[in-house]
């Protein structure tokens, strides 16, 4: 069983500033690619025979004609400098379906929006920001935008444009670290008693930037109160360690997997993850960090018990509903069945 993979044409490259480049890209098959504001791909390389695969959040809404990305190009990292150096209008790339949590609802409502971004963080966030703003609704947006300085600032101009258009509903607060003017947990709170005018309650607050910045605010929320349900954070980066619990042993287990209307029924070996055992078996379950932190590989336990070694990404009621990450999933009784939300 193979996986559905999408070809993408790269259309146009545009650089934001010397180290970040959007990609706008066309789908070959002429299909529309169906997804909610603040997914993202993950694109699937083959580089000197091994296959790696990298998430890239989409900065387009889906009211848009093309899809695009925005990548910033890492030190020492791979597919990042590849990108940036070595892919061309015309090429073509590789990718899974639009996947992902950090998506945006129920925005009609007369409630506060906060959504904070850190350098490249702000892709999923404009991409979410300019859905919202197409629609009517009674929500009031601001954006904490931190970046090191003012020539790194990604879509400056078109938010600005946003801000003037949509005055009454969207405002941005810049904070450049080069000018002092740096986040810490005591303008966290104090700027979100600011700008939080309805229910305290109902605000939600949509975090994606580097770890540690992303820990500080959420920090900050927590400590004055809010409920961190209210939180929804983006993490780009993985830990460069492999994801096994040195404590905790898992023994071979029976599993049911339901996938694309089949059922296979397989044995997950000692320590494996699910979806180890299911690509061992050929089964071709999504995937893209094995890290548990994109959320690509989501599926639901429909019966038995799953242990994750690692979720940095399913909220506690994604795992109420009985949402599990596979990479990082063990079953630990033997009635386990598990299915995907085709
Ligand atoms: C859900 C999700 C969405 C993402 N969206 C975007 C996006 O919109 N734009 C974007 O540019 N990237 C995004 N990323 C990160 C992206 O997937 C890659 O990890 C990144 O491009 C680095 O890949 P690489 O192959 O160049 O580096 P690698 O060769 O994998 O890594 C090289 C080194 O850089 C470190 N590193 C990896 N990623 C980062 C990072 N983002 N910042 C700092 N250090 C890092 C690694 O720990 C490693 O030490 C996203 C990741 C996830 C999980
Ligand atoms: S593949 Fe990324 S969370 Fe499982």
């Amino acid at each position: 069983m193979t996986e559905d993979i999408l070809k993408l044409r790269i259309e146009r490259i545009k650089w934001e500033t010397k180290d970040v480049a959007t990609f706008y890209l066309s789908n070959v098959s002429g299909l529309p690619v169906s997804y909610k504001a603040g997914q993202f791909i993950s694109l699937i390389f083959n580089h000197r025979h091994e296959e790696i695969r990298r998430s890239y959040s989409l900065g387009s809404s889906p009211d848009e004609a093309l899809l695009a990305i925005t990548v910033k190009r890492i030190t020492n990292g791979e597919i990042s400098r590849f990108m940036l150096a070595k892919e061309h209008p015309g090429d073509i790339l590789k990718a899974l379906a639009p996947a992902g949590r950090f998506t945006v609802s129920g925005f009609e409502q007369e409630k506060d929006i906060l959504f904070f971004a850190g350098g490249t963080g702000i892709t999923p966030i404009f991409s979410q920001i300019k859905y919202i703003l197409k629609r009517p609704g009674k929500s009031r947006l601001t954006l904490i935008y931190s970046n090191q300085d003012a020539n790194s600032i990604v879509f400056k101009e078109e938010l600005n444009e946003l801000a003037i258009k949509h005055s009454d509903r969207f405002k941005i607060i810049y904070f450049l670290s080069n000018e002092a003017n740096r986040l810490n947990t005591e303008r966290v709170e104090e700027l979100t008693r600011q700008i939080v005018k309805h229910d305290f309650k109902k605000a939600e607050f949509y975090l994606c930037g580097p770890f540690p910045y992303m820990r500080m605010i959420r920090f900050a929320l927590v400590y004055m109160g809010i409920d961190p349900g209210q939180i929804r954070r983006e993490n780009f980066v993985l830990e460069t360690v492999a994801v096994t619990s040195s404590t905790v042993n898992f023994p071979p287990r029976n599993i049911r997997i339901s996938f694309k209307n089949e059922v296979h029924d397989l044995v997950v070996g000692e320590n494996q993850s699910i979806l180890q055992a299911a690509l061992q078996n050929n089964v071709a379950l999504p995937y893209s960090c094995r890290n548990g932190v994109c959320s690509t590989c989501t599926a639901k336990c429909t019966s038995g018990k799953i242990e994750m070694v690692k979720n940095d990404v399913l909220t506690d009621a994604d795992i109420q509903e009985g949402l599990i990450l596979t990479c990082t999933g063990h079953p630990i009784s033997d009635d386990v069945v598990i299915a995907f939300g085709e």
